[in-house]
């Protein structure tokens, strides 16, 4: 018997998660059909109920979803829990849904163990106040950064969000025009690379030796990875290995298997091209 699963979303026709499961299944011998369903607003909650009640074990969601996958969970994980937010659910056995969120999970993990770039200790500069920054606050400061500054468009929702977090290391928010000193991490967690656009960034803030990292991914590199490049960072990474790594513990939380993403990554950078 295969076990189905699937992403919701809305757009979805291009999401990438179909075939990263699908090569986990191949990898791993599981026996998973994996598949993207695209929700309309206002039906996200019936069509995840449709799915489980007709024999689907799980689901990932994705924008513009996953508060309402939030809402929806009847236990969540700790990460779900604080970034008020959903990414996977798991349909158990008992009935109940368990709602989880990986997406801080991959980050850190594609950051420390696929570019070997330690956390800890060092001074992170996160960009952007949405769904994508708060999924991935608390993995990111519970790797003991020095110190986390969240920077935003909209000052007031960057202030807001690290007063929410203030308890795991040294955090604070403000406007893009507050941002001074130098960081040896950047991150892009706004919309703007989608656009094609830059966060306005002031000259000489990535510190020597630093790296930059775009959530975000294209065929072509972003507009923020061209940006670290001209900085000229250490790395400047995009975001299709944060991707992969967070579809992996949701793999794992489904089945109890851990897939090798190496191989799978790679096959990936080389069927985007560019
Ligand atoms: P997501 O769930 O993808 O994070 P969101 O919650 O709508 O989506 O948040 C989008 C983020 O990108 C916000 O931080 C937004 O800034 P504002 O809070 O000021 O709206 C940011 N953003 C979007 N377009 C941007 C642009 N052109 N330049 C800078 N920031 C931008």
């Amino acid at each position: 018997m295969v076990d189905r699963y699937a992403v919701f979303g809305n757009p979805i026709a291009h999401s990438k998660s179909p075939r990263i499961h699908n090569l986990f299944a191949q990898q791993t011998g599981e026996s998973v059909e994996y598949s993207a369903l695209l929700s309309e607003p206002e039906e996200f909650a019936q069509d995840v109920m449709m799915f489980l009640v007709t024999g689907g074990k799980g689901c990932n969601v994705t924008v513009p979803f996953k508060q309402e996958a939030w809402e929806l969970a009847d236990e969540l994980s700790a990460y779900a829990a604080r970034a008020k937010a959903v990414n996977t659910l798991a349909f158990r056995d008992d009935g109940t849904l368990y709602g989880a969120n990986t997406d801080g999970i991959g980050i850190v993990r594609d950051l420390q163990q696929n570019h070997g770039i330690a956390l800890q200790g060092q001074r992170i500069l996160l960009l952007g106040a949405g769904g994508a920054v708060r999924g991935v606050l608390q993995p990111l400061l519970e790797a003991h950064p020095f110190s986390l500054f969240i920077a935003n468009r909209t000052a007031a929702k960057a202030t807001e969000l690290a007063q929410d977090f203030t308890e795991f290391a040294r955090v604070a928010g403000g406007g893009f025009d507050e941002i001074s000193g130098q960081f040896d991490l950047i991150i892009n967690g706004t919309a703007a690379s989608l656009q094609g656009d830059l966060p306005p960034l002031p000259a000489g803030c990535l510190a020597e030796g630093g790296s930059t990292y775009d959530m975000m991914y294209a065929a072509k590199p972003t507009a923020f990875v061209q940006w670290g490049r001209a900085q000229g960072a250490a790395k400047a990474l995009d975001g299709l290995g944060m991707l992969v790594e967070q579809a992996a513990e949701a793999f794992f939380i489904w089945r109890g298997v851990r897939p090798d993403t190496a191989p799978i990554l790679a096959q990936l950078r080389a069927e985007l091209g560019g």
